[in-house]
């Protein structure tokens, strides 16, 4: 599930093109995405892929007929069209472009666009002479002009063998318009946050590793409630087992100085970074090249070093170039004793804007937290225990007024 989309009622037209069979992604994402979506196909569109192919990736009827009443004799399409959070038309042909550029209503997707108040995205696929022809070109004039969004075609092969610009957009490209709109007015909109997640991995030979319990989770709710927000993200993670938040720009990254590397790289430019990671702050001196046999010694002893500290050197970034550092830096403490106290040191090491303190063992891998939230001007808030997606909230309210 996808914040941004959960709750979003979403139509997704489907009209008589090749590239309907991939309308049945585009459903199948939506909906595990969260969305509510309710196809309408025109009857040309039944000639290349069946009705009961969206029910079941949707799990919703699929809205076929103008005419048709609902099981409570409503008008569905009426009540859809007024309902929708967006109506999308993937593919959309020149025949559809053409209803629409003239207002049409002769069929339900037709009659549903020009009812809704909702905002519209046709994602074009048709042959490239159809395409540049100047009906269909002015009618897409007119309906961008009326607020309607296109996804260009791509150039490439076409079913007719030919090849040529009328490809429709691939569904990943029309996801993330689909994204984009409904993340325009968020409230962290146009804004850029960095977030890093999960703890760091040191080599003690090519099979072993020192680190630690982080399991990555806050990190990637933090991230998810920026996207939903409307914020590009960079997530900066070293986990693998947990689903990338959609929309989120990753970098995956090892050891402590992978992490010191990317953060100081993707903070420039950034309104807000969070160092949700748990990088590990010694690693070995000189890792073994080869793997370390148990028969080579009784017992072992590793030399560690002391790692970078990436947020004291976020810093000095901050001290000396402000114009290529975050305007606003949290950081996170995990602490077995001396919570507050520990914590409150480490803002002001660091020079953060906000710390959120976290009692341990209870943090690592449990989805639900105990926080403390300690801003610079001595401002404590003491949380009750809540989900990471709840405490995730809560931080980025912070981080919103910390920007203002
Ligand atoms: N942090 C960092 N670089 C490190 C270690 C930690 O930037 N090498 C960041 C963490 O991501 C966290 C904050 O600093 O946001 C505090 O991390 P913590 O491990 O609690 O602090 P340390 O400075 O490492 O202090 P100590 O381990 O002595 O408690």
């Amino acid at each position: 599930m996808m914040k941004l989309f959960q709750d979003k009622t979403i139509v997704l037209g489907v009209t008589g093109s090749i590239a309907a069979y991939k309308a049945a992604t585009l459903a199948s994402r939506l909906h595990q995405l969260g969305a509510q979506t309710y196809v309408a196909m025109t009857d040309a569109a039944e000639h290349f892929i069946a009705p009961l192919t969206f029910e079941t990736l949707t799990h919703h009827p699929v809205l076929r007929d103008v005419l048709a009443l609902g099981a409570n004799s409503e008008i569905e399409h009426v009540a859809l069209a007024q309902r929708a959070d967006m109506v999308l038309i993937a593919p959309a042909t020149a025949n559809t472009i053409a209803k629409l550029a003239h207002g049409f209503a002769n069929d339900v997707l037709a009659a549903i666009c020009l009812d809704t108040r909702a905002p519209i995205l046709l994602a074009p696929a048709m042959e490239t002479g159809m395409w540049e022809n100047a009906a269909t070109q002015e009618n897409l004039e007119k309906l961008k002009q009326r607020g309607v969004m296109v996804i260009e075609p791509q150039a490439g092969h076409l079913a007719s063998g030919a090849s040529g610009k009328g490809r429709m957009a691939e569904p990943s490209e029309i996801l993330d318009a689909v994204r984009h709109v409904f993340a325009r007015n968020g409230s962290l909109a146009g804004k850029r946050v960095v977030v890093t997640a999960g703890g760091t991995r040191e080599a003690i030979d090519p099979v072993r590793v020192i680190s630690n319990h982080s399991s990555g989770k806050m990190g990637y709710a933090l991230a998810e409630e920026a996207l939903a927000r409307g914020a590009t993200v960079a997530l900066i993670t070293s986990v693998d087992d947990l689903p990338v938040p959609y929309g989120a720009n990753i970098a995956r990254v090892v050891s402590t100085r992978d992490l010191r590397e990317t953060v100081l790289r993707e903070m420039r430019g950034a309104d807000i970074l969070i160092m949700a990671a748990a990088p590990a702050d010694f690693r070995p001196l000189s890792p073994a090249e080869q793997k370390i046999k148990k028969e080579a010694a009784e017992d072992l002893t590793l030399t560690l070093v002391r790692n970078p500290d990436i947020l004291g050197e976020v810093a000095q970034v901050r001290a000396t170039d402000s114009a290529n550092a975050p305007r606003v830096v949290i950081g996170f403490a995990a602490e077995t004793n001396d919570l507050v106290e520990n914590a409150r040191g480490k803002l002001e090491r660091k020079n953060l804007d906000m710390i959120v303190a976290n009692p341990v063992p209870q943090t690592f891998g449990s989805d639900i937290v105990k926080a403390t939230l300690l801003l610079k001007n001595h401002y404590e808030v003491d949380l009750e225990p809540m989900s990471k997606e709840d405490l995730a909230a809560i931080i980025l309210n912070q981080a919103e007024h910390l920007l203002k």
